[in-house]
């Protein structure tokens, strides 16, 4: 498994889970280390205990060394980051590429190289080229395996997968990428088996279309506030239609995290690239990137109009709860916002000060909700996590100069905000 990041190390914890021997390469040196001593670089629920059983069962191994690892092995996964490539949108394939030729090095015996990341279609071709330059006498194959677990419930996802997608030529690949994953195709987890530049696809589409749900509903969450509507009931009158579904039709800041924009992104330069413009998914980026503005004049309206001298109280900086991931997170928006208009902000997250630190510069990092509303002139909830679901809202109008509430999750309403002690709340879409 070549990357140990969100998508590398739970993919490889997960198949040593099924029995197979795995090797876990990076090229952070102080990464593979902590791997080493049985710590988890990132934070993923579950992920520790998992990793640790499989490396007490001698399954599971952590390495710098590729070529050590690639040597002899039945498949290698490249699971690398493919972020955007800096000014154009593009997805970033530097790191699949590079990968792609230390791999072609090190080939020994008939390999299948499987590109896990998510890549633009056309990639797995590239790949299978690139090698081949560099290792004309390699014995591979090239299969797409893109991944659809969600950080912050990944071990669950990855175990207990919607489905399973190979894109694949040939019956040698496919007998080894069959075995691979048999143990799940053994609990009827679907599988689905194409051809490489159709598993590309679905991933970039999947993708774009939980990002459409979203900008769609917050979309029509703006509407629900100039027209008197409550976008939680008009979620749930929608998402009870079968063909709607209830998922991803929740209405708040935007979406961040390290997949939707960078993703969405890629699907329309690719578009573009081959003619055929993907207005839906350019519109859905257009949309998320005015609801993260939207939620600065939210907050600056409630401080009645100016944000100097204020101090605000943030509750969540990561993209989402049960992860400490920060790319792309919609805290990189508003924050930086709130102290641009002269706001000092206090931010507690559970997890995000560790990769916060540095991309929220002249923040103050709390640790708890009721110290850092001391005295705060609003309280902005970004990300819903459980410790903020349930909060003593009495107490914490209490100890504001100016009990106001910006929730942007919607985890509360105005009526119970207003009875304990608001004086003003404010959600999205209602
Ligand atoms: N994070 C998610 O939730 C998620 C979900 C599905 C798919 N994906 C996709 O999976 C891919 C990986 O995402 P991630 O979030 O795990 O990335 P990440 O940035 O967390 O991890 C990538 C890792 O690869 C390592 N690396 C890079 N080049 C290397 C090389 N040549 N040799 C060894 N190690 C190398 C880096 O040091 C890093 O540890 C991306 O394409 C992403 O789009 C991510």
């Amino acid at each position: 498994m070549i990357g140990t990041g969100y998508v590398g190390l739970v993919s490889g914890v997960c198949f040593s889970d099924f029995g197979h021997e795995v090797i876990c390469v990076d090229k952070m040196p102080e990464k593979i280390a902590k791997l080493e001593r049985g710590e988890v670089p990132i934070y993923e629920p579950g992920l520790e205990v998992v990793l640790a059983r499989n490396v007490a069962a001698g399954r599971l191994h952590f390495t710098t060394d590729l070529a050590a690892a690639v040597d002899g092995a039945d498949a290698v996964f490249i699971a690398v980051g493919t972020p955007t490539r800096r000014g154009d949108g593009h997805a970033d394939l530097t790191y699949v590429m590079a990968a792609a030729e230390d791999i072609a090095q090190a080939l020994t015996g008939y390999t299948v190289v499987v590109t896990k990341s998510t890549v633009p279609v056309g990639t797995n071709r590239k790949v299978a080229e690139t090698i081949l330059a560099a290792n004309p006498q390699a014995e591979f194959d090239v299969a797409s395996n893109p991944e659809f677990l969600r950080e912050g419930a990944a071990i669950d996802d990855f175990m207990k997968p919607d489905r399973v997608v190979i894109g694949v030529e040939g019956d040698r690949a496919r007998a080894v990428m069959g075995g691979i994953y048999r143990p799940l195709y053994l609990r009827d987890f679907p599988i689905v088996y194409t051809d490489l530049e159709s598993a590309e696809m679905i991933k970039y589409a999947a993708n774009a279309f939980l990002a459409t749900k979203i900008s769609f509903i917050n979309e029509i969450a703006a509407l629900c506030e100039r027209v008197g509507a409550d976008v939680k009931s008009v979620a749930r009158g929608m998402g009870l239609d079968g063909r709607i579904g209830q998922k991803f039709l929740h209405a708040g800041p935007g979406y961040g995290g390290s997949c939707f924009p960078k993703d969405t992104s890629a699907l329309t330069r690719i578009g573009q690239e081959h003619g055929v413009p993907q207005r839906i998914v350019e519109a859905v980026i257009t949309v998320n990137d005015a609801t993260k503005r939207r939620m600065v004049d939210k907050v600056i309206d409630l401080c009645g109009g100016t944000l100097s001298g204020k101090t605000i109280a943030v509750l969540g900086a990561t993209f989402k709860p049960e992860t400490d991931d920060m790319r792309d997170a919609p805290s990189l928006t508003v924050v930086p916002a709130l102290i641009g208009g002269g706001a000092q902000v206090r931010v507690v997250d559970p997890q995000g000060l560790k990769e916060g630190e540095a991309l929220l510069p002249g923040v103050d990092w709390v640790d708890d909700p009721y110290v850092a509303s001391t005295g705060a002139d609003a309280l902005v909830i970004l990300t819903e996590w459980n410790e903020f679901r349930a909060l003593d809202l009495k107490r914490l109008s209490a100890s504001m100069a100016q009990p106001v509430m910006a929730d942007l999750r919607n985890i509360y309403n105005a009526e119970t905000a207003l009875n304990a002690g608001f004086k003003a709340y404010e959600g999205v879409g209602r």
